[in-house]
């Protein structure tokens, strides 16, 4: 099974102790990895642990909104210079703690998405309670955007579909296996495959039947096995497409420097609406 972790917080704390195991285990099971950052200093974590096979992101989290100026936005352009770092993430709005305020949230967002369109870099969406507005911010910015990902989903299927329609991809999580999470599986059936990514967000979020216990990177086949179910599909082809989907979206042959493929007009297609 070829199978990608498009989110993880390999640089949190919760590894401090073995993260380099964690990662030989997940790269011993998977083709690539990405170390997604939440503030400044995660992020430059991130793109230290960048190797053959890890990925990183940079960005800042709804959470740290209040505490983003230009100082910030010119940390975050550098962080994005260097090798490996593919994407501006996770950004976007969280209503549910509103831990800065919302006037906040926003303008951290659409300083982060203009950042992002002038350096055509694709961007990773964090959305809580929050998804007119995160949809409304994202449309204004979606034509200079080479990709995007609504991560760790959390919505219904009517908005899933809503982004779908607006270019993006939707990517799940291990909250996805709950028993009790039959709205988020609904929503996961209403994407096309094509538009399809999974994620473990670890260390947070472990699928069953590892709930509540640290999540790592690996644990995403178990997500993927479940989400298999849901579309219908083999493990096999559900790890194929959603990979491919996963280096179209992170336009990772960019990223590496090969020529590029077929999958920049699937870049192309993300931009419209
Ligand atoms: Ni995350």
């Amino acid at each position: 099974m070829v199978l990608v972790d498009t989110h993880c917080h390999l640089q949190a704390n919760q590894f401090q102790e073995d993260r380099e195991e964690v990662l030989a285990r997940a790269l011993a099971r998977l083709d690539w990895l990405v170390v997604v950052g939440d503030d400044l200093p995660t992020s430059s974590l991130a793109a230290d642990l960048v190797r053959d096979r890890v990925y990183a992101t940079a960005g800042i989290h709804p959470y740290h909104a209040s505490n983003v100026d230009s100082e910030t936005l010119d940390e975050l352009r550098a962080l994005l210079a260097r090798p490996g770092v593919i994407a501006l993430g996770e950004i976007g709005l969280d209503y549910f703690h509103e831990y800065s305020p919302r006037v906040d949230q926003a303008r951290a967002f659409e300083q982060q998405l203009a950042l992002a369109g002038e350096l055509r870099k694709p961007v990773v969406i964090h959305n809580r309670d929050a998804d007119a507005d995160t949809l409304a911010i994202l449309r204004n910015h979606s034509e200079r955007l080479p990709g995007c990902i609504m991560h760790c989903f959390g919505a219904d299927a009517a908005f899933a579909e809503q982004c779908v329609d607006t270019g993006f991809y939707v990517s799940f999580a291990g909250n996805v296996t709950f028993p009790k999470a039959e709205k988020l599986r609904e929503a996961a059936r209403a994407v096309p495959l094509e538009r399809l990514l999974v994620e473990t967000d670890a260390p947070y979020l472990a699928p069953l039947p590892h709930r509540g216990k640290r999540c790592e990177p690996w644990h995403v086949e178990l997500t993927a096995r479940a989400l298999a179910v849901e579309k219908g599909v083999s493990p096999d082809e559900f790890g194929a497409v959603t990979t491919a989907n996963a280096r179209r979206v992170y336009a990772l042959e960019l990223a590496v420097e090969t020529p590029p493929q077929a999958s920049l007009l699937g870049l192309q297609a993300c931009c419209e609406q």
